[in-house]
């Protein structure tokens, strides 16, 4: 099972739960600059909400991605008031033909004094065990 992990990140949020799921996973975790060149089965990709939507550099790093290269997206990461960025990522997938997984992380992101210290300790540990149990599927 060949697995990749990329993030875009404003504030470092989405790279430590990054960072975590790297870890658990047993691959570096790098930022969406940095391109897939290499098949992989899985994908996870942290993103968060900016002004209600996600970055552009994230929709353009989707858009981008070959068919061919990656079996599946899981969408990880954190916001402070909204839920998920899964169907904004989703829309793209589905016009590269890339398949999301059903499943996907999400936790509270601080954000100007709000949810101080999130993604926190338990956060990181939850999201390294979500990611273990996608790769041992
Ligand atoms: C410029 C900016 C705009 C944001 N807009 C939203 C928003 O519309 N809705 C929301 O729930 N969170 C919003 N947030 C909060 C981020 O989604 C949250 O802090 C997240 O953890 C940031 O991840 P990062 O540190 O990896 O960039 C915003 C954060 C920033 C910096």
């Amino acid at each position: 099972m060949k697995v990749a992990v990329r993030y875009y990140t404003k504030t470092g949020n989405t790279k430590r739960l990054a960072e975590s799921i790297g870890n658990a996973v047993g691959v570096e975790a790098l930022p969406i600059s940095t391109p897939i060149t290499e098949p992989v089965d899985i994908l996870f990709l942290g993103n968060s909400y900016y002004a209600f939507s996600i970055d552009p550099e994230v929709r353009d790093f989707v858009k981008g991605l070959d068919k061919n290269k990656v079996g599946k997206i899981v969408n990880f990461g954190s916001a402070a008031m909204l839920n998920s960025t899964y169907k904004k990522v989703k829309a793209v997938a589905d016009k590269v033909g890339i398949p999301m997984d059903e499943r996907e992380f999400h936790c509270k992101g601080e954000f100007k004094g709000i949810h101080k210290g999130k993604p926190d300790e338990s956060d990181m540990k939850a999201a390294a065990e979500f990611a273990k149990k996608i790769v041992g599927d």
